[in-house]
């Protein structure tokens, strides 16, 4: 590993809110659909002001010449009388990358949660992420499981699917109705919310109000 000269040297910080954009910007350039579609999904910017409010001691930056070089979102999980450092995101700037940043990101972070009882470590990332494995491994981690998403496209699904159909008709409705006044007397809410919690069963029972439009 080659890493920074001494103009160079990386400064691990705490995250200020000025660095929410700027992280949120770098995460989306790294965690792209093509090469991880898992991570791609979760990232956005709450996830960054999420655990920026709820564990910003764990939630820290690289920099190097004043310039974001990298991140580390972590957190803690207490179970029983276990504690768990969990280190949820890491990113570095491919300008940056293999000069030892997320090195010293993973050891602050690592350090911090030691302090605050962790005495074992967990880390998630796509099984094709072969340079965060490898950079994992070399940390230390270890005794990898492979954890399996499913998905659907709930639009192809014959009953989410209908209730997809559903809600676009009321959305329709909505629509329709609010650019006419009502001139009709709104039902009562018992018979509203048995069509709400019932949407399917409602759809070919044309209500009162339905069929006066
Ligand atoms: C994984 C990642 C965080 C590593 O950051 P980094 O600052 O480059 O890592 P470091 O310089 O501290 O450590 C480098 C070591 O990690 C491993 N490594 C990192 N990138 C590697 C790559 N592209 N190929 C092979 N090994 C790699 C090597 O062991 C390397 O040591 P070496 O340079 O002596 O061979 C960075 O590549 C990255 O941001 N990837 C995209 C985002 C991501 O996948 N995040 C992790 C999941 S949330």
């Amino acid at each position: 590993m080659s890493s920074l000269d001494e103009t160079e040297a990386i400064y691990v910080r705490e995250l200020g809110i000025d660095d929410i954009a700027p992280i949120y910007h770098l995460g989306e350039g790294l965690f792209t659909s093509d090469l991880y579609p898992y991570l791609y999904r979760t990232w956005d910017e709450w996830e960054v002001i999420g655990l920026y409010n709820t564990d910003p001691e764990y939630c820290l930056v690289a920099e190097t010449d004043g310039e974001l070089a990298g991140f580390i979102l972590g957190t803690i999980i207490t179970k029983a009388s276990w504690t768990y450092g969990y280190i949820l995101w890491l990113g570095v700037s491919p300008k940056y990358q293999r000069r030892g940043v997320a090195d010293k990101l993973v050891d602050k972070v690592v350090a911090r949660m030691i302090e605050d009882g962790a005495r074992f470590m967990l880390v998630d990332t796509d099984p094709t992420n072969t340079s965060a494995l490898k950079f994992f491994n070399r940390k230390g981690f270890g005794n990898t499981r492979q954890h399996i998403f499913l998905s659907m496209n709930l639009s192809k699904h014959e009953y989410y699917g209908r209730l997809i159909d559903y809600e676009h008709q009321k959305a329709e409705r909505a629509g329709y109705k609010r650019s006419r006044p009502a001139i009709r007397a709104r039902k009562p809410d018992s018979i509203a919310n048995e069509v709400v919690l019932n949407p399917l069963a409602g759809e070919s029972q044309t209500t009162k109000d339905q069929s006066s439009i």
